[in-house]
């Protein structure tokens, strides 16, 4: 495996699995946020509900959480991996060709010469992200632990908070592009036949994602989703049952 990894081959191979496994979470992430889309429910909002059994899931066989933690530990993972491995590559390349290429490579989309660039700003997405809905750090909006509808609602009252979304969204798109595709050619999977089909296909799961993810501040600040039911909000933030 070492020999794999010290391989520029082998790092190729590896950057390509972590980051499909990435998109895979990123499939899934979007999903469980649509259900965001059913509204403030009658009791408790479905993304609430949702939220609950993601770190009730594996009970009472495992510990509470225990499958969270182990996805966010694949997660994380997968991520420093991925990152270490493009800065290695990248390094390698500098070094096997001192000269720099002209600024302008021709055949290369604006998606595959700005993937560094794209996926720095996304682990800075990322990271306020996290700060902003997991750890629930960044109080410029109410945010209390548990009522991940109220938390979407009351951010994306917000245009900036939308612009930062919708923002990001046009990078993950653009780094996800190439990256898709990218994963085919490495993996040895495309061929002169099967190209266009690849490249179709990368985009549509590019914009399914894009669409998925970009809907849920859309529907907010837009007011087609309703506010959170007033009772759950404040006895959650009061920390006490009304
Ligand atoms: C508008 C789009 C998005 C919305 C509404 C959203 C919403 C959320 C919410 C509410 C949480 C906290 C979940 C909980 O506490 O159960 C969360 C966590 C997270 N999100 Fe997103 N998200 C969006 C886009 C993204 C994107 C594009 C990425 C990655 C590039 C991402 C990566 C993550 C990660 C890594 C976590 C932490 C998961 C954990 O708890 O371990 N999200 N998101």
């Amino acid at each position: 495996m070492i020999e794999f990894w010290r391989s520029s081959i082998g790092k190729k191979n590896i950057v390509a699995v972590t980051g499909a496994i990435l998109i895979g979470y990123l499939i899934l992430h979007m999903l469980g946020n649509l259900n965001s889309a059913f509204g403030p429910g009658a009791n408790e909002a479905r993304v609430d509900w949702y939220a609950g059994w993601l770190r009730d899931f594996g009970e009472p066989l495992l510990p509470h959480a225990f499958i969270l933690w182990a996805v966010r530990v694949i997660l994380l993972s997968a991520l420093v991996i991925h990152i270490t491995g493009i800065v290695q590559l990248t390094k390698r390349n500098k070094e096997a060709r001192p000269v720099r290429y002209p600024a302008k490579r021709l055949g290369r989309s604006v998606e595959a010469t700005a993937m560094l660039g794209t996926g720095a700003l996304i682990l800075a997405f990322i990271i306020f992200h996290i700060l902003q809905f997991t750890t629930l750090s960044i109080h410029v909006t109410p945010v209390a632990e548990g009522d991940v509808y109220a938390n979407l609602y009351y951010a994306f009252q917000k245009w900036y908070f939308v612009a930062i979304y919708l923002g990001a969204l046009l990078f993950i798109g653009m780094h996800l592009r190439h990256g898709v595709w990218s994963f085919f050619q490495t993996l040895g999977l495309d061929s002169p036949s099967r190209n266009a089909k690849l490249r179709h296909g990368s985009t549509a799961l590019v914009v399914i994602l894009v669409v998925g993810f970009g809907s849920i501040p859309v529907l907010f600040f837009t007011d087609v989703l309703d506010p959170p039911r007033t009772e759950a909000v404040l006895t959650t933030l009061a920390g006490v049952p009304l």
